[in-house]
């Protein structure tokens, strides 16, 4: 059924308005737009608790689940879908908070929890490359390519400072981010971050190294 709002009703109301016959072609024009303004200005002031006609359905208006609804769709009725199994709150730490966060109590932990070894190195390898090379070069010197092309410098991770740090300051940076070094803990997880931590103690110690370091069958092959 067609319901029938007030603009309806005063579009009603202006069609049937008698209007006297007019000889001239100048008076038709001016009837029809007195006609016209007045069924323009009919809808206004008028309150109504009918919708508002519509000439293309508005956006707000779509067709979709409201939460917690009914749905024919999913078998068992409901809209909502049941969070994945081991799903985590947005913000809510679940786990070991000294894993997540590289600090035991008020201080940074002072090794890396994961065993290191081959697998942990080549995965930190690969994460550094994709997510700290891009500023901190892949050797770790700050002269990566955002870097050099902007102003935004990234600290050279061989500086006595950064080998000073724990690991778990390390971690802790790489994970929350330190006054313009962005957080990375959105796009990496932890044991992630841990693995990186490997790699970068990787790199310094191959910044200290000296030729002394390099097996004597393969030192004849350093540049
Ligand atoms: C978008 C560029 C960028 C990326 C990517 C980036 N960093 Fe940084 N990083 C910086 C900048 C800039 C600084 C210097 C921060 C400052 O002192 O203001 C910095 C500083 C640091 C520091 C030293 C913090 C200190 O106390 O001075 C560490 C450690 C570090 N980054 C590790 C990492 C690791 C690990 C990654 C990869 C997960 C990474 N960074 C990715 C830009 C970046």
């Amino acid at each position: 059924m067609k319901r029938e709002s007030a603009c309806d009703r005063s579009l009603t109301v202006a069609a049937r308005k008698p209007t006297e016959p007019r000889a001239s072609a100048s008076g038709l024009l001016a009837t029809l737009l007195a006609t016209l303004s007045f069924i323009m200005l009919a809808g206004c002031g008028v309150t109504t608790s009918q919708p508002p006609v519509e000439v293309f359905s508005d956006m707000r208006r779509q067709p979709k689940y409201k939460a917690l609804g009914a749905s024919p769709f999913f078998s068992d009725g409901r809209a909502s879908r049941p969070p994945v199994p081991g799903t985590v709150a947005a913000g809510r730490l679940v786990g070991d908070e000294t894993f997540e966060t590289g600090v035991a109590g008020k201080m940074y932990v002072g090794r890396n929890p994961l065993p290191i070894d081959a697998v942990l190195l080549a995965r930190g390898r690969e994460r550094f490359d994709i997510y700290c090379s891009i500023c901190h070069d892949r050797a770790g010197d700050g002269k990566g390519i955002v870097p050099v092309r902007t102003a935004w410098l990234a600290v050279n991770l061989h500086d006595e400072r950064i080998l000073q740090m724990t690991d778990g300051e390390l971690f802790n940076v790489a994970t929350y981010g330190r006054r313009t070094m962005p957080a990375y803990r959105f796009q990496t997880s932890a044991a992630d971050r841990w693995a990186i931590v490997a790699y970068v103690r990787a790199l310094q110690r191959a910044g200290q190294g000296a030729i002394g370091d390099v097996p004597s069958e393969v030192r004849g092959q350093v540049r």
